[in-house]
């Protein structure tokens, strides 16, 4: 079976749907099948696109995004092989949502890439367009890191 992975930040509507996006892109090109999605802890963007400056970001570097916001849920830590959280404050969340025996599936994104320079992605919703390349460019260094990583496991 093909390995499910699911991001997820606060809102689910910028730092998780790019993850979503950008991880996704880079397995199609590498022509891995796995099943990706987003979520957020909160509910606050439940249905809602993902933020303009994010979808902004993403058209800059070609990759498309038509994804709405959802908040995890319980059965996300049964249906997922890995649950990737943007920062620590969402994996300490997780943590404590996830149902015993499935703790081990919630990770820290920038834990997959040796190089990554901090353990967060930072939160870019109350700043400006900066913050959302630096979004980019942490979460498209550390999904090819994941990349390599689950097809090593899934060749195992
Ligand atoms: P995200 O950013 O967690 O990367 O999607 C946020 C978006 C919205 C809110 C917080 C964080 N909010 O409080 O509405």
């Amino acid at each position: 079976m093909p390995p499910r992975v699911l991001f997820v930040c606060l809102g689910n509507i910028c730092r998780s749907p790019m993850a979503e996006a950008v991880f996704s892109h880079l397995a199609q090109e590498a022509g891995f099948e796995c099943e990706v999605d987003s979520a957020g802890t909160g509910s606050w963007h439940v249905g809602d696109p993902a933020d303009p400056r994010t979808l902004a970001t993403l058209r800059t570097h070609g990759v498309p995004y038509h994804g709405r916001g959802r908040q995890v849920r319980r059965e996300d830590f049964m249906e997922f092989d890995h649950v990737i959280a943007m920062d620590q404050a969402n994996h300490r969340d997780l943590l404590r949502m996830a149902p015993p025996g499935t703790e081990s599936k919630v990770s820290l994104l920038l834990e997959w890439d040796p190089k990554a320079p901090r353990t967060d992605v930072p939160d870019p919703y109350y700043g400006g367009p900066e913050g959302f390349e630096e979004v980019y460019r942490l979460v498209d260094a550390a999904s090819r890191a994941l990349l390599v990583a689950l097809r090593e496991e899934a060749a195992r």
